[in-house]
């Protein structure tokens, strides 16, 4: 069932706990409205080794068709290791509380319990999956060593947030769902309404088009927020040249440097360092 995906690199998928070099290895899952990866991580370099893992995400995506899901390619996968898995919700106290690009019926699940019936094998964790990418790009990335507030967002189906301060993160911001003004002032929207890459295809909108609403949104965030440095991931960032020139918000802003990978890395390396593997207590504790 488990289907790899032709984004691998070479090497190290073997079942064992290490990269060919002697790193520590690491599962990291990152799950969507439409599919799931899943990509075994190199915990020092912070990347993915081997093919990615993908699956089509249960319809619907509730809880246990998930969790069952993502037993059944780790069984494959013989992993017994620590995972982790991003989640494009909000994990408060251990209990989901939003559900946007998921099934409703993710809210109020207690995780644990649920992972705890379904990966009885594995050292299991949750956390936002924005979160997660904010975690790879402050540890491995683009916000590594960097001072201040860093604001990532990732761009997707919906607009994901990290906050970092002087690198640690600040979880569950969710500022896809701030209201701000719209790009010609007519409405106020929650900024994941106004600026997702996913609408650019609905709409039919030019790349030009897409560029300058989240241009617009950032120079709104950044109004209220003042960060040092924006860093934009999602699958839109690997395409940065064509359209950061066009954006004309004060903050610098990078790309994310593990772009759609990020996510899946930064899933594995929260999971791995709670199982005492790596430590990443300078960005998140
Ligand atoms: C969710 C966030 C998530 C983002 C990206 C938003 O709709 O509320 O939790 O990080 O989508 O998946």
């Amino acid at each position: 069932m488990a289907e790899g995906s032709a984004e691998g690199t070479a090497a190290g998928t073997a079942g064992g706990n290490e990269a060919p070099g002697g790193s520590p290895i690491g599962v990291g899952i990152d799950v969507g409205g439409t599919g799931i990866k899943v990509g075994k991580v190199d915990l020092d370099s912070g990347r993915v080794l081997g093919e990615r893992i993908y699956v089509k995400t249960p319809s619907p995506s509730t809880p246990d068709a998930v969790a069952e899901t993502i037993a059944g390619v780790l069984r494959e996968m013989e992993w017994t290791g620590p995972v982790g898995i991003a989640l494009p919700t909000v994990i408060h106290k251990g209990v989901a509380q939003i559900a946007y690009n998921i099934d409703e019926s993710w809210i109020g699940t207690d995780v644990e319990e649920l992972l705890s019936r379904h990966l009885p094998d594995n050292l299991a964790l949750t956390l936002n999956d924005a979160d997660a990418a904010g975690i790879a790009e402050s540890y491995y990335g683009a916000a590594k060593g960097r001072k201040g507030l860093t604001l990532l967002l990732t761009l997707g189906t919906g607009i994901g947030s990290a906050l970092l301060l002087d690198g640690r993160l600040v979880p569950n911001s969710e500022l896809g769902h701030v209201l701000v003004r719209a790009f010609d002032e007519s409405s106020i929207d929650e900024t994941e309404h106004l600026a997702a890459p996913s609408l650019k295809e609905k709409n039919g909108w030019t790349l030009e088009e897409w560029a300058a609403r989240i241009d617009s949104v950032l120079r709104q965030l950044e109004h209220i927020l003042w960060p040092r440095l924006i860093v934009l991931g999602g699958g839109i960032s690997e395409d940065s040249e064509s359209w950061f020139p066009l954006l004309t918000n004060r903050t610098e802003v990078v790309a994310a440097t593990r772009q759609n990978d990020a996510g899946m890395i930064g899933a594995a390396a929260y999971a791995a360092a709670d199982g005492g593997i790596i430590d990443i207590s300078s960005v998140f504790s």
